[in-house]
Parts: C-alpha cells; sequence; structure tokens
C-alpha cells in the first residue's frame, strides 16, 4: 500500500524535516519518491476541497504558500493509518506525546505534515502531485 505525505511550509522553517523523514524511516516504511516544490491557491483548493469553504481555508492558502513543502510517497502496510497514528491527531491539543503533530505541533492549522485519510484519496493525492 502507499500514500501521499507532504511536509508543510512549517516543517521547513523550523528545520524539522530531517526529524520527521527520520521517524518515517525508523517506523520501517518506505519513501519511493520525494520533491521540494512551492504550492499554488489553485492546487490547493482541490487538495483541501473538504475545508476550502470553512472561514479559516485564507488562512491556510497564506500558510501553506509561504514557502516550499516537500512531497513523498511512502509505502509499507497499512501504511495509510500507520501514517496517520505516526502524525498525530489535527488539531494540536489533541495529538498525543509521541506523534509528530504532538511533538511538534503548536496550533491547529501549522502542524507540520499532511498524511492521505483513505487509501483511495491516497492514489487521488499520489496522482495529483506526482502524476503516477
Ligand atoms: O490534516 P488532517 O487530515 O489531519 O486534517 P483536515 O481535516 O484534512 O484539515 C486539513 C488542514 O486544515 C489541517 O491539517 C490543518 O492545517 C487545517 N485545519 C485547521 O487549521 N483547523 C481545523 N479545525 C481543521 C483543519
Ligand atoms: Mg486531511
Amino acid at each position: 500500500m502507499r500514500t501521499y505525505i507532504m511536509l508543510k511550509p512549517d516543517a521547513l522553517k523550523r528545520r524539522l524535516a530531517g526529524e520527521i523523514i527520520s521517524r518515517i524511516e525508523k517506523k520501517g516504511y518506505e519513501i519511493t519518491d520525494m520533491k521540494m516544490f512551492t504550492l499554488t491557491e489553485d492546487i490547493l483548493k482541490e487538495h483541501y476541497a473538504h475545508i476550502a469553504n470553512l472561514p479559516f481555508f485564507p488562512d491556510i492558502v497564506k500558510f501553506m504558500t509561504s514557502g516550499p513543502v516537500i512531497g513523498m510517497i511512502v509505502e509499507g502496510p497499512d501504511v495509510v493509518q500507520g501514517m496517520r497514528n505516526l502524525m498525530g491527531a489535527t488539531k494540536c491539543l489533541e495529538a498525543t506525546a509521541g506523534t509528530i503533530r504532538g511533538d511538534f505541533a503548536f496550533t491547529n492549522g501549522e502542524n507540520l505534515i499532511h498524511g492521505s485519510d483513505s487509501p483511495e484519496n491516497a492514489e487521488i493525492e499520489i496522482a495529483r502531485f506526482f502524476g503516477k
């Protein structure tokens, strides 16, 4: 199974990319593709269609386009749920210690990492960002 993982601009600005990639590697998953790029508002409206009409979306666009991101394809058994477990909950106060967000995120918006929420969405997101 494979999933789409994206290190958000705060992860790069805070020099946490290595720490987060290390956790993915130590878990045993395989990173089979990786690239650094900058998101646009158009692609975010597609990627975040489920939150695009919520009041905080303009802030998310500002944040997510504020610097480069690192997109990755990560592979392993049950990796979609497994990566969600490594990431921790969306909201920083609900993310438990030991997870990436629990250990390093202190706001709900700037929460360091994106991971697909289902195998179906993983394939859609991999196609969107890697064209494969
Ligand atoms: O990223 P995740 O799948 O955990 O959460 P989401 O519900 O798909 O929301 C996408 C992103 O919107 C989150 O990662 C946050 O950056 C942001 N968000 C927020 O700032 N406040 C919320 N109440 C929900 C989402
Ligand atoms: Mg999501």
